[in-house]
């Protein structure tokens, strides 16, 4: 068990329909810290550098246009295995596959085709870096060192 960080952004999609809140708690129920958390809407420059390692897929620009269609809320969570214990709270990528109790399998819709059948990126509601190295990478890209805040939680010796 180590205690890490990971990067969690919710997508426009979560914004827009108001689950904020309820996607929050999920984390904190658990126990999980966050330590830094700001709403931003993102630039498609930056969105194409977080998503660079789907830059060759077919849904890539789908992806960045729907990531860049309103604000996000990005935030770090710490814990104890956070990138692992995260992503199994968020559930597997397709909503349709994600099993009720996860947030994807809770709340995310079906995957749908617009009208004009173009490719966009999943609305999921949740980004989760999905590995120790990704969460490094990712959380240099969306944070500066002085955003990063140190605090206990009073359960904090319980929970990690
Ligand atoms: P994320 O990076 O957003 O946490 O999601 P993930 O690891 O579960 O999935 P990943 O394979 O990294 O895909 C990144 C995002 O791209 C969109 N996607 N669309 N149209 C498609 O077939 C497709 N496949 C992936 C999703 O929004 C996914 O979260
Ligand atoms: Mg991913």
């Amino acid at each position: 068990m180590t205690i890490e960080r990971t990067l969690v952004i919710l997508k426009p999609d979560a914004v827009y329909r108001g689950l904020i809140g309820e996607i929050i708690k999920r984390f904190e129920q658990r126990g999980l810290k966050i330590v830094a958390m700001k709403m931003l809407w993102v630039s498609k420059e930056h969105a194409e550098k977080h998503y660079e390692e789907h830059k060759d897929k077919p849904f890539f620009k789908g992806l960045v246009e729907f990531i860049t269609s309103g604000p996000v809320v990005a935030m770090i969570i710490e814990g104890a295995d956070a990138v692992e214990n995260v992503r199994k709270i968020v559930g597997p990528t397709e909503p349709k596959q994600a099993p009720p109790g996860t947030i994807r399998g809770d709340f995310a819709h079906t995957t749908y085709k617009r009208a004009d059948e173009k490719q966009i990126g999943l609305p999921n509601l949740i980004h989760a870096s999905g590995s120790k190295e990704e969460a490094e990478r990712e959380i240099k890209l969306w944070f500066k060192d002085e955003e990063i805040i140190d605090y206990q939680l009073p359960h904090e010796h319980h929970t990690i």
